[in-house]
């Protein structure tokens, strides 16, 4: 593997006395694109929400580039160069397109200052990120009116926008259609081949083993298979505890097809 940029070891976190995640660890190198799958309840959600501040593990450690990060605040992660995606999404709905994407630059301190120039530049690339996830010609409409797909485009564009090194998708493809899951499909491959290692919960297992070359599978807050996604997808405990049944003949990432 890669240099690894993302280290979970032996996590746990309770609620109400019942674990959602449960000894749990992952190795994340710098330039993987990982998928994250498992049933409703498994603790996909809030393994991301530990990994971004949101909330507190009982025990374990987070390694961010070399750094232990449990503890800190959401907007510290997100300056450290982790961004996410929300699985209900989260626009300021009374703020343009553009502005909404605009809070992402600006909070990461890209444009941050006052110069006129630096504003400009973060909104040149605003509008590339927009362009990119296919919202180029909504950028002045109001973030509230989108439909869910847009608005999911408009959240992923947002996390983008503070030019993460680390992005965490929560179930950025549920409720969209197929043109929209091939849109940000393509705009996540280009993100991908920049540099950003990728770690992405879905749902959508079709879309997702074309992006990915690895699969995490989470049940009951534990890490129950880890591998190539032909292999995982195989595995009897994935089919037992998720699937329900296997999936032949999927289209893979790095098949061409
Ligand atoms: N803030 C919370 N308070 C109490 N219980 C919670 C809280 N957040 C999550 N849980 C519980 O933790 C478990 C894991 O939930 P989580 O949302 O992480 O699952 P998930 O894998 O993301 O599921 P889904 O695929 O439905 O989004 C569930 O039993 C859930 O009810
Ligand atoms: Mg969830």
């Amino acid at each position: 593997m890669s240099t690894s940029i993302l280290s979970v070891s032996n996590l746990k976190k309770n609620f109400g006395g019942i674990p959602a995640i449960g000894d749990f660890s992952l190795e994340l190198g710098a330039h993987e694109f990982c998928g994250v799958i498992g049933p409703n309840g498994a603790g996909k959600t809030t393994l991301m929400n530990l990994i971004t501040g949101y909330a507190k593990p009982d025990s374990g450690t987070i390694v961010f580039e070399g750094r232990g990060i449990v503890g800190l605040r959401p907007y510290q992660c997100c300056r450290l160069g982790i961004a996410r995606t929300f699985q209900i999404v989260r626009p300021f709905p009374d703020m343009t397109v553009l502005e909404n994407v605009l809070t992402g630059a600006l909070f990461s301190g890209d444009g941050a200052g006052t110069a006129k120039r630096e504003r400009t530049d973060a909104t040149a690339r605003c509008v590339e990120l927009l362009e990119l996830v296919g919202l180029g010609d909504r950028l002045d409409v109001s973030a509230g009116i989108l439909t869910l797909g847009e608005k999911k485009r408009l959240e992923l564009a947002r996390s983008l926008a503070t030019q993460p090194k680390l992005l965490l998708l929560d179930e950025v493809l549920g409720g969209l259609s197929e043109q929209e899951i091939e849109q940000i499909s393509i705009a996540l491959r280009k993100v991908h081949q920049k540099g950003t290692a990728i770690l992405m919960i879905e749902h959508v297992i079709r879309a997702l083993v074309k992006l990915v070359d690895r699969l995490v599978v989470l049940n009951f807050g534990r890490n129950i298979c880890d591998g190539k996604p032909a292999d995982v997808l195989e595995h009897p405990d994935v089919i037992e505890s998720y699937l329900g049944k296997s999936l032949p003949n999927l289209p893979m990432q790095g098949t061409g097809s």
